[in-house]
């Protein structure tokens, strides 16, 4: 059985202080008890981690961690202004985004360099999160599932066996911020596909693998989504900013 994961991902949002009273809101909500068998973790930006390790050490709760939303595809040396895998280790990250759309679409991120960073957080004892999905114009012209299916191809000829050790994101771009959430069957379909792809390569990985949906996920349209059979948690933009939005989602 593939535990249920639910990450909030914070973007570039928060301070010190906003930061703080989160994580402390968070916190005494869990405490009063959630579903089991469950994981549950914050993606902060870089300059955060440091106070999130520690609010989120000191909250003690097993099933909470933490992430980050990024990380350098080299290990250490001259590349000013890039984190290294092993420094997000330090700070007790136990998850990475890798490959987010807004990395893609801002950056101009390949599937190759977004590997080579999935490879890096392997390295380094953490979980990626590798995250694909189409834009509305891929869609709208019936191409959503072979751009997917493209995206994954590159994880697959790169990472292979260690798939097993990564969750993949599945955030279509017209679903991202816009309130405009994928129907919960239009999100199983995909995840169904995707699962069947890694099946193609390797049976064990496809059950393995997690397969969490991004996309305007809000308290409201969690449960359905989170009761289909591919669908094993969920990737939370914009409502994992209202830190009681976010422990709705998490106990759905
Ligand atoms: P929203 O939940 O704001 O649509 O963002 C999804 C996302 O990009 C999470 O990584």
């Amino acid at each position: 059985m593939r535990p249920l994961i639910i990450i909030g991902n914070w973007k570039m949002n928060g301070s010190l202080a906003v930061n703080a009273d989160w994580v402390k809101t968070v916190c005494r909500g869990m405490e009063q008890g959630m579903p089991a068998g469950r994981q549950y973790a914050v993606c902060a930006p870089f300059p955060y981690l440091a106070q999130c390790s520690q609010l989120i050490q000191d909250c003690s709760l097993a099933f909470l961690s933490l992430g980050a939303q990024d990380v350098s595809a080299f290990e250490s040396g001259a590349y000013t202004g890039e984190v290294a895998a092993s420094m997000l280790k330090e700070m007790t990250c136990k998850y990475v985004l890798v490959g987010h759309s807004e990395r893609r679409q801002l950056h101009q991120e390949t599937d190759e360099l977004i590997a080579e960073k999935a490879l890096q957080v392997l390295d380094s004892g953490m979980t990626p999160v590798i995250c694909v999905g189409e834009s509305a114009d891929e869609r709208n012209s019936g191409r959503e599932v072979e751009v997917v299916r493209g995206q994954i191809a590159k994880q697959v000829a790169v990472l292979q066996d260690r798939l097993a050790d990564c969750l993949i994101a599945y955030e279509p771009i017209w679903a991202i911020g816009t309130g405009q959430v994928a129907s919960a069957q239009v999100a199983q379909d995909m995840h169904r596909a995707i699962r069947l792809q890694l099946a193609e390569f390797d049976g064990d990985v496809a059950s393995h693998v997690g397969i969490l949906y991004g996309g305007s996920v809000k308290p409201d349209n969690a449960v359905e989504l989170f009761a289909m059979p591919d669908i094993d948690g969920g990737l939370i933009g914009g409502a994992s900013l209202n830190p009681q939005d976010f422990l709705a989602i998490c106990q759905a």
